[in-house]
């Protein structure tokens, strides 16, 4: 790490590298994919790279051989893989936190060793991971019952941010392999609906909480976690010792466990240099394990495993996390790109982009460099998305038509699920040509002169013209299966790294998360008794007066 220090690091802007890209761009100026794909017949077989089952075509982007070869540059420049290695090292890269960054330890094999303060930490990750999986094994076979003997066949998974987001998109991207007999949901917000909506029709005798949350003092997830319990308790018609019949948790934190009441034997453990935002395959992932059972939790972890080693040992012109890394700072700066989209063509990925938005935003949302000074460069975008085709009846127009750039990874998968219902096989290749063309149409636009020869009036030309030259990536893989899950996760995570290392911030804090916290603490008791409404700004006070009015307060 010597060459990493403040002292040696030059400002990302004033590396000879940054300039020559800066001078490359002024080059490539208006410079279309149209003329790109005309000049190079071997661009769409040329332009792609492949990751265990990931195929992923780069081609419809903006970049020549020479622009890569600056990017990796850049990269080489940055100290991107002196970062990288330090991370799979254990270092403390987390240096607001003084913490090490070792999500890639959750998925090491058995016999790795990986070192965190002289400890090899990766015999503490499976013997987690045995405990969790015969825990998941009691439950999925009936073994474990609840408090009055019945078989647990609900499970709620209470947490929110990382404690939430991942399991909550895995359970749904991996439904089909899914025990379909157990009814999984997860609780999040502290609007008292959604922990209403989620245990309404379920009997607390067959009900499994799973509460998750690395701090265990997350207040959102401690109140519901507490109505959870008072819920269980009195639907029960019983004392606090059913709670351990009922009541799991998932924490790094023991001692706020036993406050709550769980027995700690029934507490599964994490560290903190599990990142919550990259934290699913862990302890964090029990809920997602009873639903999919360990063999397939273990294919997913393998599935990420494949792709931490390609990025860890992968050339710089095959290492894909770099690539799409090393594309978004290109974009971002020097085609003041704000924002990318996510645009997964599965059902089954419904909330796979609010996973990223997570996983990049709260990484690389920053604007002081680790140093602490205030950077002069674009760091993370707005990362946006839902499932295709409804995004393509919705919003896509202004991707096509409008005034932005806004970079887009299509997401796809050859073969359906395999237990769709018979007929709907058939569907499958409609939803793939939507995505075919989506990228084709992106990147290729319609000219003045093509939509003249169809015979459109005059007037109608500009508004029917697609300019095009909107760049994207398409990720394409078989079928979505627990390892291609894992494999697409670590490609993203390993991706927000990538450009975190660049932009010299540290992804891996979250210090912009506070401030809300510490206000809505303050605000509360106006709200509730009416005190201390005058130490808020006019504005909020004003709010929390109506508010109060409305209330009949
Ligand atoms: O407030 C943000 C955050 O700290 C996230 O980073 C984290 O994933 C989430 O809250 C939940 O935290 P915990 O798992 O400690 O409840």
């Amino acid at each position: 790490m010597s060459e990493m220090n403040a002292e040696s690091r030059t400002r990302l802007n004033r590396m000879p590298e940054w300039t020559a890209l800066a001078k490359h761009r002024e080059q490539l100026g208006q410079t279309h994919l149209r003329e790109l794909f005309a000049a190079d017949s071997g661009r769409g077989a040329g332009y792609t790279v492949k990751v265990g089952d990931l195929y992923l075509d780069y081609s419809k982007h903006l970049v020549t051989d020479e622009t890569l070869g600056l990017l990796r540059d850049l990269a080489r420049g940055a100290g991107v893989a002196e970062l990288r290695d330090a991370m799979f090292r254990g270092e403390k890269i987390n240096t607001t936190e003084d913490r090490a960054v070792l999500h890639t330890a959750l998925r090491a094999p058995r016999d790795a060793v990986i070192e965190v303060d002289g400890e090899n930490v990766v015999p503490a990750v499976h013997a987690v991971l045995d405990k969790m999986a015969g825990f998941a094994d009691r439950i999925r076979s009936g073994e474990w019952t609840g408090h009055t003997g019945k078989r647990i066949k609900n499970v709620v998974n209470i947490g929110i941010g990382g404690s939430d987001l991942g399991p909550a998109m895995a359970y749904e991207a991996l439904r089909s392999f899914t025990d379909r007999d157990l009814t999984v949901r997860f609780v999040s917000n502290v609007d008292g609906a959604d922990l209403h909506e989620a245990v309404r029709d379920l009997d607390p005798a067959e009900t499994l909480f799973v509460i998750a949350s690395k701090t265990f003092t997350t207040i959102e997830t401690i109140t519901n976690a507490t109505s959870a319990r008072d819920w269980l308790l009195t639907n029960l018609r019983a004392d606090s010792g059913a709670v351990a019949k009922h009541f799991v948790a998932l924490s790094t934190n023991a001692e706020k466990v036993a406050d709550f009441g769980i027995d700690t034997a029934n507490m599964f453990e994490f560290w903190d240099w599990v990142g919550g935002r990259y934290s699913y395959d862990s302890a964090i992932g029990l809920s997602l394990m009873i639903a999919i059972g360990p063999g397939r939790f273990r294919e997913m972890l393998d599935g990420f495993h494949l792709v931490d080693e390609h990025f860890r040992t992968a050339p710089a012109e095959e290492n894909a996390p770099l690539l799409l890394g090393l594309l978004g700072v290109w974009y971002g700066e020097f085609f003041d790109a704000q924002a990318h989209a996510v645009l997964p063509y599965s059902h089954y990925l419904s909330k796979f982009t609010a996973y990223l938005q997570q996983l990049d935003m709260e990484s690389n949302g920053k604007s002081v460099d680790r140093e602490g000074n205030p950077v002069d460069w674009q760091t993370g975008p707005v990362v946006w998305g839902t499932p295709g085709t409804n995004g393509q009846h919705a919003y896509y127009q202004l991707l096509h038509q409008g005034t932005k750039m806004i970079p887009a990874d299509f997401i796809g998968f050859a073969r359906p699920v395999a237990d769709l219902m018979p007929g709907l096989e058939a569907q499958h290749d409609l939803l793939m040509a939507n995505f075919f063309a989506q990228t084709q149409a992106l990147a290729f636009g319609r000219t003045p002169e093509e939509v003249r020869a169809e015979g459109v009036a005059e007037e109608l030309v500009p508004h029917k013209t697609f300019r095009g030259n909107h760049p994207t990536t398409t990720i394409l893989a078989d079928e979505l299966t627990p390892s291609v899950l894992g494999q697409l996760i670590a490609l993203y995570e390993h991706k927000v790294f990538v450009q975190g290392a660049i932009w010299n911030i540290d992804s891996f804090d979250q210090w912009g998360v506070e401030l809300g916290k510490v206000l809505a603490k303050k605000i509360e008791p106006v709200l509730t008794e009416g005190t201390g409404g005058e130490q808020l700004d006019s504005s909020t006070a004003t709010l929390a007066a109506e508010y109060r009015t409305l209330r009949g307060r």
